[in-house]
Parts: structure tokens; C-alpha cells; sequence
């Protein structure tokens, strides 16, 4: 099923310090482009939009057209939270796109198989979304000290890309704004606007570079796992 990808880009990487992790170069090319490039091949593919920080739209947009050339790219200035920068983007994606993917620009690990699960439970289900299983005890902690342990079963850490019809992502968002709602993803408006969202086991790969140790372990995973 054709798809459009819409991927927030406008983070300013304050966990990682220096140059947003966007535009750090990882085996020499820079992540946002490695992350559209795990989508160019899916089945399905039509477009991206890009929400990039506003004093970065011009760098973004010269970015993508050395590796990419004039293809079918757009980008549009990025918000205050993730959530705007998403609403903002979704405005771009052409009206008669029916399924739309909302991926992170730093979780460029993302698989095709992952991708085309996704699209194909979204074109059956109507939304669908990967994660994975708590894997390490989880506790509350207070000022250095641990507080109350929390039960892991059922306990799933959640990923993108989150796939949705476009229609009822953005009556979501729209409804989000009225009601002043902020949240960190678009499953969270989807359940409480629309419906259910299926859950789709995901990959520890698919990881969000975050802070120095996911850095170093996406430069492991491009180098094939040398680590010198
Ligand atoms: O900060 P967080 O971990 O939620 O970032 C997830 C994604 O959202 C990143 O790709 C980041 O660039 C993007 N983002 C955005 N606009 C913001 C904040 C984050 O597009 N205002």
C-alpha cells in the first residue's frame, strides 16, 4: 500500500551535546539521510516530509538535496515539542496519501521487514505500531535512592515507525491542539482520539540514539561491529 513517511527532525540533541544527532555523520554519512534511506526501498514508498528545527530548514533542505537530488522531499519548520513538529509536518503530506508513517530521524536501524509489517497491520487494522518487552527489573528512583519496584509484565517499550491513515492522525493532532494535550508519540493520541493501535513486536536495533553510549554503539553497528 502506497505510503508517505513524515519524520520530526526538529530536536535539538541536548542529551548528546554539540551538533543535533540529526546531523552528525555516522560512517561518514549523516543520520537523518541513513534514516530516510532505510525507506526508500519499502514497497510502497511515495514521499517524506521532514520537520527540521526553524533556523535549520535552508541546511536541511541543501542536506538532502546533495544525496537525493530534487526527489520527492519536503520540509517544513518543526515546533516547540516533537508533537507539533509532527502536526506541522502531517499538513505537508499530500491529501490524497492514505497511510502515513511517523518515524524518529535518530533511529536510523530501522529494517524493511520491520517497515513492511507495519504498513501492511496499518492497511488491515488501521493503525499499528512497534515495541518491545521490558527486559530489566524497573523501579521508581528518589534522589539516589530506589524507591517502589513496578511489575515489568505486559510493560513494552515503544518505537516507530507508527503507521496511521492520515485522515484520523491528523482529525488526532487537531483535536490534541484544541484540548491543549501534549504527549511524547502519536499512538497516545490515536488511542484516546480514534481507537486501538495494534502492537507490533519490534527490534532492539531500532533504538533511539539518545545519549553518548547509543552513540557509540551506532558507530559498532555501522562499522559491522569493529571497534577499533
Ligand atoms: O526528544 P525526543 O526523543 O522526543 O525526539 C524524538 C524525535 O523528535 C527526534 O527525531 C527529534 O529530532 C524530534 N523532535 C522534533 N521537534 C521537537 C523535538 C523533537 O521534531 N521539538
Amino acid at each position: 500500500m502506497p505510503f508517505h513517511l513524515v519524520v520530526p527532525a526538529a530536536g535539538s540533541g541536548s542529551r548528546l551535546g554539540g551538533e543535533p544527532k540529526q546531523f552528525r555523520l555516522l560512517g561518514g554519512v549523516p543520520v537523518l539521510i541513513r534514516t530516510i534511506e532505510a525507506f526508500l526501498s519499502v514497497r510502497g514508498f511515495e514521499g517524506v516530509v521532514i520537520a527540521a528545527h526553524a533556523g535549520q530548514v535552508g541546511r536541511t533542505a541543501e542536506m538532502l538535496r546533495s544525496f537525493f537530488g530534487d526527489g520527492s522531499f519536503e520540509i517544513v519548520a518543526g515546533g516547540d515539542t516533537r508533537q507539533e513538529s509532527v502536526r506541522r509536518a502531517l499538513d505537508a503530506v499530500p491529501d490524497a496519501s492514505e497511510l502515513v508513517l511517523i518515524h524518529d530521524a535518530v533511529r536510523p536501524f530501522v529494517t524493511n521487514d520491520l517497515v513492511e509489517s507495519i504498513v501492511d497491520l496499518a492497511k488491515r487494522r488501521g493503525a499499528a505500531c512497534p515495541a518491545v518487552p521490558v527486559a530489566d527489573t524497573l523501579r521508581r528512583v528518589l534522589d539516589n535512592e530506589f524507591g517502589e519496584t513496578i511489575d515489568r509484565r505486559n510493560l513494552w517499550q515503544v518505537q516507530t515507525p507508527q503507521a496511521f491513515r492520515l485522515e484520523a492522525i491528523r482529525a488526532s493532532h487537531e483535536w490534541a491542539a484544541r484540548t491543549g494535550l501534549i504527549v511524547t508519540d502519536d499512538v497516545e493520541l490515536y488511542q484516546r482520539h480514534v481507537g486501538p493501535v495494534v502492537c507490533v513486536e519490534g527490534d532492539r536495533r531500532n533504538f533511539k540514539i539518545t545519549d553518548a553510549g547509543d552513540w557509540e554503539l551506532a558507530e559498532i553497528l555501522v562499522s559491522g561491529g569493529k571497534t577499533t
